[in-house]
């Protein structure tokens, strides 16, 4: 049995929607009128102890929907979770021993006391022993750099810093899983690097699990080795992002510096008609950006070096962030992924180094 066990699980949402009117509101409160909105449709993965994975979607996609689920906020309409054994919404209290969570968007701090207040109520909550609370207080506080700040009201943190002391705040009981919920959104990226290397540092050293949703690409390629996404409420990609990167990536861009302009607008034109290569060029600078699994790199290369003589030759692929916002956009689609079985419903696996 794995550490975290999710299948088919499904989370429907039951709104009134306000009438218009003349006496609209009074109609809503004594007959709401219901809609159904589903956030979760059907998702299964499982998560092995000291796992890392991102957690990703566009917005409204169902992931921290799915987090509140994990963490026993919410009971699924249908499916079963099991984390370490237990049914989290039934067993809410035994389930937050051994989970911990950050959620970016709410505090778990209280607002006017001190930080320290909230890590004493937190003491008393979980039971935790007075020296293991000490200790862990110390390390965290240190490598977390937040010392400086227990004694300050929450309130007058900047966001970075309470971030830093939520995350503590979600460890101090020593919870086998972590959940976080975009732990570096507003963040500028001193602080978000800061908040990457903690999170890097207790998962390999201390094996904590982490499930982490975010918007920032650059959290994942730091710290996840597996990346689950899920579009409407379904699982649409579980694996790797080097898998991503390798079979979705398909645009390359290659830029030539020339010695002048000249020199760049007549390597320019061997490309002008070329199909599928669009041109750009400023100044003695050449851009051809391309779709590398219709357009051959070396057979441009080779035009290019045998047609000008370029001074500088470099190439990018497409950035991840642009990557992942097109799967978004577009899907992962049949045609670019030739595996898929006609028939069912896409979910993508893609290899994971464990
Ligand atoms: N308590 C609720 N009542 C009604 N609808 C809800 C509730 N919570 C979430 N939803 C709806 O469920 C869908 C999924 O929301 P969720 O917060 O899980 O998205 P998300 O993937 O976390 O998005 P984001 O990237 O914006 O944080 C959305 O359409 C949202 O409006
Ligand atoms: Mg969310």
């Amino acid at each position: 049995m794995s550490l975290i066990e999710v299948n088919h699980i499904q989370k429907v949402f039951q709104t009134s929607i306000r009438r218009e009117g003349r006496f609209g509101m009074l109609k809503s409160l004594i007959r709401p009128q219901m809609k159904t909105l589903t956030a979760v449709e059907d998702i299964s993965f499982s998560i092995e102890q000291g796992e890392s994975v991102a957690y990703l979607g566009p917005n409204g996609a169902g992931k921290s929907t799915t987090i509140k689920m994990l963490t026993g906020i919410l009971e699924p309409s249908g499916g079963t979770i099991r984390i370490g054994g237990l049914i989290p919404h039934k067993n809410r209290k035994r389930n937050s021993y051994q989970v911990g969570v950050v959620f970016g968007q709410r505090s778990q701090l209280l607002f006017d006391l001190p930080v320290k207040d909230s890590y004493e109520l937190l003491r008393y909550m979980y039971s935790i022993p007075h020296s293991v609370y000490r200790r862990n207080l110390d390390e965290f506080a240190d490598v977390l750099e937040v010392g400086h700040l227990l004694s300050r009201p929450v309130r007058t943190l900047s966001l970075g810093q309470r971030m830093r002391c939520e995350i503590l705040a979600a460890l101090l009981h020593e919870p086998e899983i972590l959940f976080l919920d975009e732990p570096t959104i507003g963040l500028d990226v001193v602080a978000k690097e800061r908040i990457r290397a903690f999170i890097e540092k207790i998962n390999r050293e201390k094996g904590v699990t982490l499930l982490l949703t975010t918007h920032d690409m650059n959290d994942i390629e730091r710290l996840c080795h597996r990346t689950m996404i899920i579009d409407k409420g379904h699982l649409i990609y579980d694996g790797s992002l080097q898998y991503i990167k390798e079979h979705f990536a398909t645009e390359r861009q290659i830029r030539a510096v020339f010695p002048d302009a000249v020199a760049a607008q007549l390597a320019a034109g061997v490309y002008m008609d070329m199909a599928g290569v669009s041109v750009r060029l400023e100044e003695q600078v050449l851009r051809l950006t391309y779709d590398q699994h219709v357009t051959d790199t070396a057979e441009l290369l080779r035009l290019l070096l045998q047609r000008a003589n370029p001074r500088d030759l470099t190439m990018q692929d497409e950035s991840v962030d642009a990557l992942i916002s097109r799967i978004y956009r577009e899907g992962i689609t049949e045609s670019k992924h030739p595996h898929r079985h006609i028939g069912e419903p896409l979910r993508v696996t893609g290899g994971v180094a464990q």
